[in-house]
């Protein structure tokens, strides 16, 4: 990034440096990450274990794997503890890229990076995954075809996608801005509907925020105490409002030979 000024422009750019400074500090956050989604990847999403482990199956022997909003790496990492694969990620966050490379190794490269301006060269990883991520495309059908010619010829595009947060509500997983670009560019998808998933998990994830709030306030966390759990109101008139107010996907896309 090449200036102040630019960086305050970009969406919730200083919210995810004091983000990602809280996370790399409290003990009481990641024990409420372990906790709400079953593992710590200082998540700011809505993507708990079992979702992170759906993208297991995508990952091939010495896969590269390119990670886009990759925050602190850490949902990278456990990919290659579990897989032994090259780890790539970028983030618009600096304190976020400092402490992935702090954690990094010979298989990890970690760089600051905006989406939609960030390059990378055709053809060069296995996996892409945009975690709560892809939103953050200010042209989302310039983006996948970008991210496109990134993925080696058979390689897998994975993203989580919500709706009725950064992203309006619409009918179905074929009525949303990323399924609408993909078509435009020809590119076939899979979706997963687990929007059912996602209410139990932010059920959870309130009763959990709400049992740590005296632990992360006397680590002088109030602000994120109070935020951990005004981000699972959504739940709060129950299920069926839930359902006609949000969604969540996962889609799969897999590049042709
Ligand atoms: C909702 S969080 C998801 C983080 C992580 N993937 C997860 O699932 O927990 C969005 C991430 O995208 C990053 N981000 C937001 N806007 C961005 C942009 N324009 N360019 C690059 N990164 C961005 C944030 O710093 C943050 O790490």
């Amino acid at each position: 990034m090449s200036s102040n000024s630019e960086e305050k422009d970009l969406l919730f750019y200083e919210a995810y440096e004091d983000f990602y400074d809280m996370a790399h500090k409290s003990k009481a956050f990641s024990d409420f990450c372990k906790e709400a989604y079953g593992e710590d990847f200082s998540q700011d999403g809505f993507s708990d274990i079992s979702q992170v482990d759906m993208i297991l199956e995508y990952i091939p022997k010495d896969a590269h794997i390119l990670d886009v909003g990759c925050g602190n790496g850490a949902m990278l990492r456990y990919l290659q503890q579990k897989t032994g694969a090259y780890i790539h990620g970028f983030d618009y966050s600096k304190k976020a890229i400092k402490n992935a490379c702090l954690l990094g190794n010979e298989k990890s490269d970690f760089q600051e990076g905006i989406i939609g301006e960030k390059e990378y060269d055709d053809n060069s990883f296995d996996l892409i995954i945009c975690m709560d991520s892809i939103y953050f495309a200010s042209d989302m059908t310039k983006f996948v075809n970008q991210i496109r010619r990134w993925l080696k010829p058979g390689g897998v595009l994975f993203v989580a996608y919500q709706e009725g947060d950064v992203m309006d509500k619409t009918e179905n997983s074929d009525t949303t801005v990323f399924a609408k670009a993909m078509k435009k560019i020809d590119w076939e998808y899979d979706a997963k509907d687990i929007t059912d998933k996602s209410y139990d998990m932010l059920t959870k994830k309130r009763e959990v925020a709400i049992k740590y709030q005296d632990k992360l306030i006397a680590e002088g966390c109030a602000s994120w105490a109070e935020l951990l759990v005004m981000q699972t109101d959504y739940i709060l008139d129950g299920r069926e409002k839930y359902f006609s107010n949000m969604s969540r996907y996962i889609y799969t896309a897999r590049k042709l030979d």
